[in-house]
């Protein structure tokens, strides 16, 4: 259960607000969640056995490096999007002209509809944030709209010793079971975690499952 005293962003607007400001003036290690190689993440991707051509996104990305990675592998269709422009311009300056897809776009993932959809949807510290049925329901059909039948779906939160709050604000920790639960439709292929180390140095659990549409 959510802290009645801290901050939430309450609309679209006040979390796009929030985002721009976390990513505005920072150093891209200046926030908690940085990782250099996001190992888990391309450890999950690899899980899939997907190949280089099938479409991938990163919802919620901020400035991680995981597009980059799968540019250096090869993967010619990527997406990543993100509330904060501050975030996506610095990956675009980081990763440059590729030789293939990459489609950087500020969008909210709660009422995402690009219009296409995508074989594998990667978000690592995104759904955590849903303190609200409403606001995880909004996420599942921006799902339902983006994912191929049959794609896969990485989703990192805080485990149940993570943190109580994420870039301060209020989170919720799941166990793989109650993350799994979340989702009902898609067929659970692995259980993982890791202990995050941030630019600090302080640890914070995450729970990782990978799971498949059964559609
Ligand atoms: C804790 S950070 C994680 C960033 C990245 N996934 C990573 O692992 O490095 C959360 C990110 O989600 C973005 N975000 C938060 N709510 C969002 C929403 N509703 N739609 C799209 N992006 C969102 C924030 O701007 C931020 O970049």
């Amino acid at each position: 259960m959510a802290d009645a005293d801290l901050y939430r962003p309450e609309d679209a607007a006040a979390r796009s607000d929030y985002w721009e400001n976390v990513h505005d003036g920072k150093d891209e290690d200046g926030v908690s969640w940085w990782q250099s190689v996001p190992e888990l993440s391309l450890g999950l991707v690899d899980e899939t056995g997907l190949g280089i051509d099938r479409s991938v996104i990163d919802v919620g990305a901020g400035w991680s490096t995981l597009v980059d990675h799968l540019v250096e592998r090869g993967y010619t269709d990527l997406t990543a999007i993100d509330l904060s422009m501050t975030a996506l311009t610095t990956v675009r300056e980081r990763v440059g002209a590729v030789p293939g897809r990459l489609d950087l776009d500020v969008a909210d993932v709660l009422d995402f509809r690009p219009g296409r959809t995508f074989a594998l949807w990667h978000d690592r510290a995104v759904f955590h944030f849903l303190t609200e049925e409403d606001e995880r329901d909004d996420y599942r059909l921006s799902l339902e709209h983006c994912l191929e039948p049959g794609g896969f779906v990485v989703v990192a939160t805080f485990g149940p010793d993570g943190p109580l709050t994420c870039s301060g604000l209020p989170i919720v920790r799941y166990t793989h079971e109650e993350l799994a639960a979340e989702f009902p439709g898609y067929r659970l292929v692995s259980t993982s975690g890791e202990d995050h180390v941030t630019p600090w140095g302080t640890r914070q659990q995450f729970t990782a499952i990978l799971l498949q549409h059964e559609g």
